[in-house]
């Protein structure tokens, strides 16, 4: 089986492949965009890092500054439109540009606790997974088309191009809804802001161990039939969705925009 490289290996040169960018990054505190503002930070970039969970955006931001880069924390709910365009305005003032957009902060229904109407339930998982992406980057671009370029990430997911196993839905989750909706948005951005030099485009992650996912890594049965979907044979480590983000970010992928970056084990090529 092959094995995630940890982040302890990736090496910080002067020629770093994010070198004297700024990277803003929306649930940035933990998880998948944790590991996007490390691997940006070894790469040279200065990190934002954004998220509703803001003890664990400064924790990050000091363990990021520990190392060496620039980092800072803020506030974030992305359901909230004034809080976009501040942490878009805060992110320029503070280290003079946004280069890279990593829309990350997301929720499944599974997480949001149980005293919810299937409406109310319905509609905060698309608030926070597509209407929070569409109004985080609606703000980043006001200043990446000052800057003429600019490179969204944002992170969807395989539940963005196919449904859950039957054993995993009764055909009414929202998750894979708002997903569709990430890669599609990602799509019509991408068109709409090629000419103003700004790059759109979509990481589709399969299974990945983060607290998201931690309610079905602790059911043994339910984690064994999963892990069975993935080819490869395991879930993603946080770090494999961000080295693959961090190519999309890259000046690497200059001539890339409106791409899905599968990154699954395997799950959707079956
Ligand atoms: P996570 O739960 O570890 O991290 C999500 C982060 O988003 C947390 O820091 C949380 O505080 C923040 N957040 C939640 N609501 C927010 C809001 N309203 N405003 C600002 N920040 C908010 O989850 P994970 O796994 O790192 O998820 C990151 C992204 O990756 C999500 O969009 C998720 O849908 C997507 N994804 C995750 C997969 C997985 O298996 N873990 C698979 C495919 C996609």
């Amino acid at each position: 089986m092959t094995a995630a490289i940890p982040l302890s290996e990736e090496k910080k040169t002067i020629n770093g492949r994010l070198q004297g960018k700024v990277a803003l990054i929306t649930g940035g505190a933990l998880g998948i965009g944790a590991a996007c503002g490390e691997l940006f930070a070894a790469q040279g970039a200065s990190i934002a890092i954004a998220d509703i969970n803001l003890d664990a955006a400064k924790a990050l931001a000091s363990k990021i500054e520990a190392a060496g880069s620039q980092a800072i924390a803020m506030p974030l709910d992305v359901t909230r439109d004034i809080q976009c365009g501040n942490a878009a305005d805060e992110t320029r003032r503070k280290f003079g540009s946004i280069d890279i957009l990593v829309n990350s902060a997301g929720v499944s229904a599974r997480n949001i606790g149980n005293d919810m109407t299937f409406e109310q339930r319905w509609d905060r998982v698309i608030d926070v997974n597509l209407k929070g992406s569409v109004l985080m980057a609606r703000h980043a671009v006001r200043h990446m088309q000052q800057q003429k370029n600019g490179s969204i990430v944002n992170i969807a997911s395989i539940r963005g191009l196919i449904g859950y196993p039957d054993f995993m839905t009764d055909g009414f989750h929202p998750y894979p809804h708002s997903k569709g909706g990430v890669v599609n948005m990602t799509r019509d951005m991408a068109v709409g802001l090629a000419r103003s030099g700004i790059r759109v485009n979509a990481v589709c992650p399969g299974f990945t161990h983060t607290d998201m996912t931690n309610a079905v890594s602790n059911d043994p049965e339910l984690y064994k039939r999963i892990v069975g979907l993935h080819p490869i044979g395991r879930f993603a480590q946080p770090i494999e969705i961000a080295r693959a983000a961090l190519f999309l970010a890259s000046d690497e992928a200059s001539f890339v925009t409106g791409a899905c970056l599968v990154i699954d084990g395997g799950f959707t090529a079956q």
